[in-house]
């Protein structure tokens, strides 16, 4: 899109959610550009945007190296947003004395804001909420009293914090907490008032930009030089690889690596939806052991996933060396930046197999800023529905990951996969596979004494986890009923090694979905 059909500028003051504002916009329908405030100035005159908000950012507005915010930007009579931050230079510029310093620390969370509805920041939200909202706010300067020619429009703590204000003849309106991020529970309407209803921008974006852009963006960063992109059968990889497939041709080089811990069927399963996306992929077969022999040194959960891990970015370094890739092209979301680690602060849960691998190749993440349900909607454009349907998540170490407490081998990963699959396939049969959110079926190291036929045997136990829940964040166990379990059960003693069948209903927290 031309600059000068974009209508909201954002100018990025440091704000650890300002990619979240354009996601917010995107997700409402309006296009955006994100700029420093060194370049908005002239790139405000050239274009004439209908809309500009101010982000957040960590700074003070008396800090010397604050970002310095041209204020010619007020003089444009366009509508200005601004926010935390932004807020506070926008009090501080028009009266010096109006923000209060913080002595230490930051105020951080949920604050309960009362807002006023006729501001028209606000319409809107009155019915539902009583004009109280849930606010997300990350502070430590605030606004002690509004600057003249300002009215205070939202509050909290019982009206002695400022958390809004506006000035209409000037088209400036502020708010301390964070509209775009969702954890204000404002149902994006905020955002959405700015935008169509102070600016009065028109709805200018819809999928097939979002496809478009990917694709631009993407062929702008590798310029030229060669791709190669890990399909892995899921949601992310498999979408990404459709939209590229098509404008890249022999720059993308799309592979899936069976590591031998897949499913039952499932390396036939992607083939078969790599080929109707029209992704050329080719099946990597020939580490299978490596994978195994590697993993089976340990049975320590992380340990096996540091193996995995290293074993996988051999098998990339290889890929990439034959094909002469320049670059790599990942899948992966925000979600997954986040809990590994890779992205502002949070803690790293548990080790991902396809972050920071460190190959040597430029990295291109076109997802970095999507959430789940929008590739789940690229992937519905694409007619990949059932890469959404009847496809539970499935971790990237796979059924290394459900051998449990035993050195992995060849012989009890095949087990595992049978059972898996005989399991799935009663679930399917009583229609409970589409209601859960994950069944697991691991092979547990509790090797027991049982009677078949007219001997004894000795053999291995399974257990049968099946969950459900929303946002895997936390789970509840999914009582099967005792028809099931038992035809589950006799199923799985068929064979000859299994002994005995378990069933684990513990909920997550305290116990996480997979056993390791
Ligand atoms: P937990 O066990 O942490 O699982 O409750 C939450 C979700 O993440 C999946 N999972 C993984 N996915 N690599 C992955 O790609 C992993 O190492 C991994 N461990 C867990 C798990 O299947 C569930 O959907």
């Amino acid at each position: 899109m031309q600059d000068s059909k974009i209508q909201i500028l954002i100018i990025d003051l440091g704000s650890q959610y300002t990619q979240i504002i354009r996601r917010s916009l995107r997700y409402l329908g309006f296009h955006s550009v994100i700029l420093s405030p060194a370049e908005s100035l002239e790139w405000v005159r050239n274009n004439k945007p209908k809309g500009i908000i101010l982000s957040g950012g960590s700074s003070s507005v008396y800090d010397t190296d604050a970002p310095e915010i041209p204020k010619e930007i007020l003089d444009f009579d366009i509508p200005i947003l601004c926010i935390c931050f932004g807020m506070q230079w926008l009090a501080y510029i028009n009266d010096e004395e109006s923000v209060h310093k913080v002595e230490a620390g930051k105020s951080y969370g949920p604050v309960e804001i009362s807002v006023d509805t006729r501001s028209k920041l606000f319409q809107g939200l009155a019915e539902r909420n009583k004009r109280k909202i849930s606010a997300w706010s990350s502070h430590g300067d605030s606004v002690k009293h509004v600057p003249k020619e300002f009215t205070t429009i939202a509050t909290s703590k019982n009206g002695s914090v400022i958390e809004a204000f506006e000035c209409i003849s000037r088209k400036l309106w502020a708010v301390q907490f964070h509209p775009e991020v969702e954890e204000t529970k404002d149902e994006n309407i905020i955002l959405n008032n700015f935008v169509e209803k102070i600016c009065n921008c028109v709805k200018d974006y819809n999928q097939q930009d979002v496809i478009n852009e990917i694709r631009e963006n993407t062929k702008k960063e590798l310029d030229g030089g060669i791709a190669i992109i890990g399909v892995s059968g899921g949601v992310d990889s498999t979408t990404l690889a459709a939209i590229l497939a098509p404008v890249l041709g022999n720059q993308l080089k799309a592979f899936m690596i069976d590591t031998g811990g897949m499913r039952k069927g499932e390396v036939e399963k992607v083939k078969e939806i790599a080929k109707k996306a029209g992704i050329n992929l080719e099946i990597i077969e020939k580490y299978k052991d490596k994978f195994i022999k590697s993993i089976g040194q340990s049975i320590d959960a992380e340990e096996k996933r540091e193996y995995f891990r290293k074993v996988y970015g051999e098998v990339f370094k290889e890929v990439a060396k034959n094909y002469g890739a320049t670059h790599m092209i990942q899948g992966t979301l925000a979600t997954d930046l986040i809990e590994s680690g890779s992205a502002g602060k949070s803690a790293m849960i548990k080790t991902h197999h396809n972050v920071d691998l460190d190959l040597g190749l430029k990295e291109i993440i076109p997802f970095s800023d999507f959430f789940k349900f929008e590739v789940r909607e690229l992937a519905r454009s694409f007619d990949l529905e059932e890469l959404l349907a009847g496809r539970q998540p499935f971790p990237g170490p796979g059924l290394f990951l459900r051998v449990i407490g035993v050195s992995v081998s060849a012989e009890l990963l095949e087990i595992v996969q049978e059972a898996d699959y005989e399991v799935k396939k009663i679930l399917k049969k009583h229609k409970i596979y589409d209601k859960i959110a994950q069944s697991i079926v691991a092979l547990l190291r509790v090797n027991t004494v049982g009677v078949k036929g007219d001997g004894r045997v000795y053999g291995y136990s399974i257990v049968v986890r099946i969950v459900e829940t929303r946002d895997f964040m936390t789970v509840k166990g999914f009582y099967l009923s005792q028809e099931i379990c038992e035809e589950i059960t006799s199923t799985l003693v068929r064979h000859p090694k299994i002994v005995r069948v378990f069933y684990d209903f513990t909920p997550k927290p305290p116990a996480t979905i997979e056993f390791e």
